[in-house]
């Protein structure tokens, strides 16, 4: 081999070293941009249609497990509340008439007001909305409930 031929290998072999040390800090800069324009998903829905409030059964109930919460349909008009335990935030279960909480046996009535602790605080009391259509909203407050 001449000193020319071993030469130019080892200058072939600089700048392949070289393009592949900028292919990688070119990747790992994209990566690093990527990174840090990364935003957020928006998170769940603070909305939930119901459908229309004629559909509605006369001093009905509706459970929606999805938001969680519960709608009632009193002689005063659309309640709708929580499901979520206030004491540590477990999502409460339908039982006889009320709501209990599987976490640490919190106790709730019908009505959302807490009957057995740990919970000190009724239930959160959300949004109903009735749009001039005649369909019905909840909505939850600052998207947390
Ligand atoms: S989270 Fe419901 S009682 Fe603790």
């Amino acid at each position: 081999m001449t000193e020319r031929s071993a030469l130019s290998r080892a200058k072939f072999l600089r700048l392949g070293s070289r393009i592949a040390l900028g292919l990688a800090g070119i990747l790992g800069l994209g990566g690093l941009v990527r990174f840090f324009s990364h935003s957020p998903e928006t998170g769940s829905p603070t909305s939930f249609h119901l459908g229309p409030a004629a559909e509605f059964p006369p001093a009905g109930k509706l459970t929606r497990p999805d938001i969680p919460a519960v709608i009632l349909k009193t002689a005063q008009g659309f309640q709708a509340f929580s499901l979520i335990c206030t004491h540590l935030g477990c999502t409460l279960e339908e039982d006889s008439g009320g709501y209990s909480c599987p976490c640490h046996g919190s106790v709730f009535a019908e009505d959302g007001s807490v009957i057995k602790g740990p919970a000190r605080e009724d239930l959160q009391i959300l949004e109903v909305e009735l749009t001039p259509e005649g369909e019905l909203w909840v909505h939850k407050q600052g998207g947390e409930i």
